[in-house]
């Protein structure tokens, strides 16, 4: 493969062992708040993900086609769309989750604060580092609950108040109070709900910039669904958050922007493949959309 070529296969002969040739520079993480209702401009808010013209294909299929949008930090940004449209092929190519797949190809631009994620020479170790990635049933190691959060860190040579940094990523997760008196007991025996936040607290352990989240909720009952959502919200302050979702209600709960998504049939190939439809505000998303689509899906016509 050359280096300017930017397909990536899953069979890439030296998947995961590149040492890093490219690093990315975030600059200082921000700790403001920025609240979304336009008091800030739009240039106020650095661009975490620009994201150009990018199509997946799972072999001869094609699973995603042309998407463009940007993903700003600090804010909540949502994936809707009907099942099968590809808002787990979208979120898991952000970070090279879908590498390993055979088949995966990716073409067009992942910008990560203007590296490109599938360049060539790009460590996939700090990739996975900076963006952090929660998925939709909890699964929490077989280990301690401390071993757990600590399992990252530890893999990274983070071993620096390695006790501080469970109890932050624990507090952050907002699970400390719950847990403190049992760090050692095992993360089997915790709730659905626990183990999730569980989960949380290993990604945002290694402090990451960006979590990925993956339907984060639908193993969850309504009370451990708020919870997270409640989470979401403190989360924000400190990371970016980009959430699949297809709960509508949860989009509108949580986000600040929303990508809809569809899946479109070809009718030559008989083939769907998914297509952004309309990102925007998702205050505009869902109660003035642009296409109608988006309408019809959110109203409940379709989907
Ligand atoms: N590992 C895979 N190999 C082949 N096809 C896949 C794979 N994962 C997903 N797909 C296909 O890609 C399309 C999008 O799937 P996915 O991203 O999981 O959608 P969603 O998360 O919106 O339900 C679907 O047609 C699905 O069958
Ligand atoms: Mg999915």
């Amino acid at each position: 493969m050359s280096m300017g070529d930017r397909r990536v296969t899953g069979e890439e002969p030296n998947a995961g062992a590149v040492p890093s040739r490219v690093r990315i520079h975030t600059g200082p993480q921000r700790t403001s708040v920025p609240v979304e209702n336009g008091r800030r401009s739009e240039a106020m808010r650095p661009v975490v993900f620009d994201i150009r013209d990018m199509s997946v294909h799972y072999g001869a299929k094609q699973a995603l086609g042309w998407t463009t949008f940007q993903i700003h930090r600090n804010l909540v940004t949502a994936v809707i769309g009907p099942s099968g449209c590809g808002k787990s092929t979208f979120i898991r190519s952000l970070n090279r989750m879908n590498d390993s797949i055979p088949g995966f190809k990716l073409e067009g631009q992942v910008l990560y604060h203007g590296h490109d994620v599938y360049d060539a020479g790009v460590n996939r170790v700090e990739v996975r580092r900076r963006i952090g990635m929660v998925f939709q049933k909890p699964n929490p190691f077989p280990k301690s609950i401390y071993d757990n959060v600590a399992w990252a860190p530890r893999n990274l040579g983070m071993k620096r108040d390695l006790d501080g940094r469970v109890e932050r990523a624990l507090r952050n997760a907002a699970l400390w109070d719950e847990v403190k008196d049992r760090l050692h007991a095992s993360a089997l025996g915790m709730s659905g709900g626990q183990q999730q936040r569980l989960c949380i607290a290993r990604t945002i352990a290694v402090e990451p910039e960006v979590v990925l989240m993956d339907e984060p909720c639908s193993a969850l009952d309504p009370i451990a669904t708020a919870r997270i959502e409640e989470l979401m919200r403190e989360l924000k302050k400190t990371f970016t958050i980009v959430i699949v979702t297809h709960n509508m209600q949860q989009a509108a709960r949580v986000s600040d922007r929303t990508a809809f998504f569809t899946a479109e049939l070809d009718s030559k190939t008989d083939q769907r493949t998914g297509l952004l439809v309309e990102f925007d505000q998702t205050a505009r998303i869902f109660s003035n959309p642009r296409d109608e689509r988006t309408e019809n899906y959110i109203t409940g016509r379709f989907g």
